[in-house]
């Protein structure tokens, strides 16, 4: 069955549609654009999308529903800043965000690369303030335990679970209103990569619409170890596994300048 549907009138034979094709799916002929046999479409849209006079459609990523891209007026400057000044977000108000903000959040998340356009994550989101602080308290659990079981990596739990026994202070979560989990199938090899990938995305947009975040490194680290208990209270059902862990929520913090990184270490051949 044919997916691709081609307006002779409109197509000027340039092949663009066909080069920028990463699968070598669209073949270039005579009669304009046809599907190759045995190649098959990722569903990445950049044949719909490259065309300069909108005569391509593919029914897996259809035309009428890709939005015209704006010629941005952003320079250079403004992209470099914008990218510099994100921060990871550890001091949270308690104001909870409103649903349609973390799913304005999480709408920007889907949009990042993945590899061979395979997508595959769904979000799940925890604000039950109750349910935070237990899973705050079982990766604690599962730190002592990897602790008192001599792990190598386990040193660097050291002062989180010191921390947190001492005085309650809660460096696992961070007093997040929101913990976002992205699950993958069991089996979906890239979750891990294209979970980071996605979360680096609404790391980015977070501050653009009020929001803070942060990495959930260490709930995220034992939920992949597989952690009942942990893996209980999130309900996670059990054909999905955790590919990632985000905290969010309103900063209570702004930055005024932007850090400086090790320098930049390239080398050329
Ligand atoms: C994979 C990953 C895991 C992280 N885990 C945590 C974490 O558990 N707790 C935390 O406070 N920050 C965590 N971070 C945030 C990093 O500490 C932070 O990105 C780094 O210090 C640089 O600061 P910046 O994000 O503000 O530029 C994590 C970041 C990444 C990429």
């Amino acid at each position: 069955m044919k997916i691709l549907h081609v307006d002779s009138e409109k197509c000027t034979r340039c092949s663009i549609c066909a080069q920028v094709c990463p699968a070598s799916f669209i073949k270039m002929t005579e009669e304009g654009p046809q599907e190759n046999e045995f190649r098959f479409c990722i569903s990445c849209g950049h044949c719909v999308a490259a065309c300069p006079h909108g005569a391509l459609d593919n029914e897996r990523t259809p035309l009428a529903a890709q939005e015209p891209i704006k010629l941005s007026n952003w320079d250079e400057k403004t992209a470099r800043d914008f990218l510099r000044s994100r921060r990871s977000i550890r001091r949270y108000k308690k104001e909870p965000v409103a649903k349609e903000k973390l799913l304005q959040l999480l709408d920007i998340a889907r949009f990042a690369p993945t590899g061979g356009n395979g997508q595959g994550l769904s979000y799940l989101v925890i604000s039950d303030k109750d349910k935070l602080q237990q899973i705050t308290e079982l990766t604690i659990q599962w730190m002592e335990q990897e602790l008192s079981n001599g792990a190598p990596s386990a040193a660097y739990y050291r002062n989180v679970v010191r921390q947190y026994r001492t005085t309650g202070e809660d460096m696992i979560l961070r007093g997040a209103p929101h913990l976002i989990i992205a699950l993958c199938d069991k089996e979906f090899p890239r979750g891990q990569e294209n979970a980071h990938f996605s979360f680096s995305y609404a790391e980015l947009y977070a501050p653009t619409i009020g929001l803070g975040t942060c990495w959930a490194g260490y709930c995220q680290a034992c939920a992949f170890t597989g952690y009942a208990p942990l893996l209980t209270v999130l309900e996670i059902p059990q054909d999905k596994k955790v590919a990632g862990a985000l905290m969010a929520g309103y900063s209570q913090y702004r930055y005024y300048r932007m850090v400086e990184r090790n320098p930049l270490a390239v080398t050329w051949l």
